[in-house]
């Protein structure tokens, strides 16, 4: 199989494709990236000499340059993390979320379209059901975003639907909870409260801090990714739940327990606005389907992600001080990658 990737040097895509690299040694992988400040690739070091592993610098949006992309490597298939993702700053910044999360993923069906593409996975959230208060959502449950983020992603599941219902494109949605682990840049809550806690930095907890959600370790994601890719059922979409219900407010108390730091670390702060109260997912399609659930405890997940930013504090500093995006420039030059 031959795979496009794009969003893989952020968060859960570069967990993707060394998870995807792993598993499947021998399956050649394109990574397209635009390398905004969430991407870094420092994320992906030592892919790069996989045999197979193809890294192209370039935004999902731009259409010329996303069908000379199609063209020259005919994916057999596709999976779309590539997205801006963090909802504060989509509260500031709405522009770059429509083109990135609506645009970019309309480029890439087109393209999809064009070239046969086999199965198109598209990585969406749970944010796109909106809050609840008991119970949890079902994959046909009504879509109620309260953020441009949300709204942003929940328009790219409308597109993607219909390129199925109109064109018949292969299409396949994932809707996960949030997701932790390692690489995870640190304005997200989790690698925050850690990189604050370790730094001995105040932190801030939006309003009451009772807001829950459901932590869902990025390893198992990549799992229940892979296995959609394989056996999801074209034109359908399903819910990746962690199915650790945690307040934020239990999160910080948990890891400043574990760094040794005081609770006068806690500040709270003014709460976001239109701040989703809680998120819960049904997992029951996922399941009975595919065979999957979660495997890594909340407990088990955070220990491990802990040790993880402690023993990569070179790693969260550069994220700080922004001495990541240099990195790529070096990179490229060290081995003679191409631009596009
Ligand atoms: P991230 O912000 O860490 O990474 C996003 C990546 O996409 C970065 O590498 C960035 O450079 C790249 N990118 C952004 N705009 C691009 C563009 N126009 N063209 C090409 N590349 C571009 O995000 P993440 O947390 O890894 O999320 C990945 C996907 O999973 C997103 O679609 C997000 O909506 C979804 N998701 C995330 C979570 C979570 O908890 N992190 C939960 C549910 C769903
Ligand atoms: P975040 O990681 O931004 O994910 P999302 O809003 O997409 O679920 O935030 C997770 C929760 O943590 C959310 O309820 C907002 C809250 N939060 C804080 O209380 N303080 C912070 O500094 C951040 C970044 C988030």
């Amino acid at each position: 199989m031959k795979i496009l990737i794009t969003g893989g040097c952020g968060f859960i895509g570069s967990n993707f494709v060394r998870y995807f690299s792993a598993k499947y040694p021998s399956e050649k992988i394109l990574n397209v990236d635009k390398l905004t400040y969430a991407g870094n690739l420092q994320n992906l070091q030592g892919m790069d000499k996989r045999k197979g592993y193809r890294f192209v610098k370039t935004d999902i949006a731009s259409a010329r340059k996303m069908k000379d992309i199609f063209k020259n490597f005919r994916p057999d298939a596709v999976v779309n993390f590539a997205a801006e993702t963090h909802v504060d700053r989509s509260i500031y910044t709405q522009g770059v979320f429509l083109k990135t999360n609506f645009i970019g993923v309309g480029v890439l069906l087109n393209c999809a379209l064009e070239y046969g593409v086999e199965k198109f996975v598209h990585i969406s959230t749970d944010e796109v059901y909106g809050s609840i208060t008991r119970g949890n959502f079902r994959e046909d449950s009504v879509l109620n975003p309260s953020n441009p983020y949300s709204a942003s992603k929940a328009a790219a599941d409308g597109l993607v639907l219909a390129y199925y219902k109109t064109y018949g494109l292969p299409v396949v949605i994932t809707r996960s909870s949030n997701n932790y682990g390692p690489y995870q840049f640190p304005e997200k809550f989790i690698p925050l409260v850690i990189f604050n806690a370790m730094e001995n930095k105040k932190i801030p907890v939006y309003g009451d801090g009772l807001q829950v959600r459901d932590w869902l370790f990025v390893e198992d994601n990549c799992r229940a990714i892979d296995l959609v890719l394989r056996g999801g059922k074209a034109g359908e979409i399903y819910n990746i739940g962690g199915q650790h219900e945690r307040a934020n407010i239990q999160v910080i108390k948990r890891i400043l327990k574990i760094l040794h730091r005081p609770p006068t670390l806690i500040e709270h702060v003014k709460d976001r606005p239109g701040h989703d109260r809680r998120y819960a997912l049904s997992i029951s399609k996922i399941r009975r389907q595919l065979g999957w659930q979660p495997r890594v405890s909340f407990e088990s997940g955070i220990a491990k992600t802990m040790r993880w930013y402690q023993k990569n504090r070179g790693w969260l500093k550069n994220t700080q001080t922004g001495a990541y995006r240099s990195f790529y420039r070096k990179y490229y030059s060290k081995l003679g990658l191409s631009e596009t």
